[in-house]
C-alpha cells in the first residue's frame, strides 16, 4: 500500500466519542521518510520501541507489504484502548501477517532482555534491521534501550531516535504525569543526551545526522566494507 492511501485512511479515522487523543504522533514527513528509507534500503526486521497508537506501525507495515515481506516488531507498556495499533491496521486496511505487537508492562527493556537472552542461548545472529526508539523519552530506560538493542542489530541496520527537542515540562499535563521529577529532569532535552552522549560515541556506528528540524536522530551500525571490485582490478 502506498504512503499516501495510509496516510489518507489515518485522517479519514474517526476514534469513539470522547477519546481526547491524537493518533499522529510523528510528524507525517517522518513516516514518510521512515516508508522510504524501508522500501529503499530493503529493510525487512524492524523495531519500534514506542507503538502508541500505532500510526507509525501503520506506514511501516504498509513500507513492508509493498516488499511482499518483513515484519515490524512494536513494543509498548500498554496496548492503549480504544485507539491501539490493531485498530488502526484494520481501519487502514493492512494485513495483520506483518506486524507483531508486544505489550509488555515492564515496558520494551525488558521486553529485551529476553530476545538477548534467546540470541545468547542459541548462539544465533541479530535480528533486526531498522529501530525507532520512541518510548519513554527519557535518560534512563532510553540509553539502556540503545544499550541493549545494539546487540540485536544486524551490521548496517538504521537506528532513529525521535524527540530530540523534547523535554518532559512541554507535556500540557506535566504535573499530572511527572510532577514528582527533578527540574533538571523536567527541563533536559533528554533523547538528545542519549543520542549526543550514547548513540554517536558508540564505535559501531557512524552516519550520524539529525533531521527535521533537529527532531530526529540517524545512525547506522557499521557494516564490513566489500572491497570494491575496482579496488580488485587495480591491486592485480
Ligand atoms: C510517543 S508514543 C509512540 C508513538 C509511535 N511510535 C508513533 O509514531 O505513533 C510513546 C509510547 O511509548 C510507550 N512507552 C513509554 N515508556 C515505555 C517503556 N519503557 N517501554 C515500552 N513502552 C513505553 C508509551 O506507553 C507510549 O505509548
Amino acid at each position: 500500500m502506498n504512503i499516501d492511501t495510509v496516510l489518507e485512511r489515518l485522517h479519514a479515522y474517526q476514534p469513539p466519542e470522547n477519546w481526547g487523543g491524537h493518533i499522529f504522533l510523528l510528524p507525517e514527513q517522518v513516516m514518510r521518510d521512515i516508508y522510504q528509507l524501508i522500501l529503499d534500503q530493503g529493510l525487512t526486521q524492524c523495531l519500534e520501541l514506542g507503538t502508541g497508537f500505532g500510526a507509525t506501525s501503520c506506514a511501516i507495515c504498509a513500507a513492508l507489504e509493498e516488499r511482499g515481506e518483513g515484519q515490524l516488531t512494536t513494543v509498548d507498556k500498554y496496548f492503549h484502548q480504544p485507539v491501539n495499533v490493531q485498530v488502526l491496521m484494520e481501519h487502514v486496511g493492512l494485513d495483520l501477517k506483518h506486524l507483531n505487537i508486544v505489550a509488555d508492562e515492564l515496558g520494551y527493556n525488558w521486553y529485551m532482555s529476553d530476545l538477548l537472552k534467546t540470541q545468547q542461548e542459541e548462539n544465533t545472529t541479530p535480528i533486526f534491521d531498522f529501530c525507532l526508539l520512541d518510548g519513554a523519552h527519557e535518560w534512563e530506560p532510553d540509553a539502556l534501550a540503545f544499550t541493549l538493542v545494539n546487540p540485536l542489530l544486524k551490521p548496517g541496520a538504521w537506528m532513529l531516535v525521535d524527540d530530540l527537542d523534547f523535554k518532559l515540562r512541554m507535556i500540557p499535563n506535566w504535573q499530572e504525569s511527572h510532577g514528582n521529577h527533578s527540574d533538571r529532569e523536567l527541563d533536559t532535552f533528554q533523547m538528545r543526551m542519549v543520542y549526543d552522549l550514547v548513540v554517536k560515541q558508540h564505535p559501531e556506528f557512524e552516519d550520524f545526522n539529525m533531521t527535521h528540524n533537529e527532531r530526529i536522530g540517524w545512525a547506522r551500525k557499521k557494516a564490513p566494507r566489500k572491497e570494491s571490485w575496482l579496488k580488485r582490478l587495480l591491486g592485480r
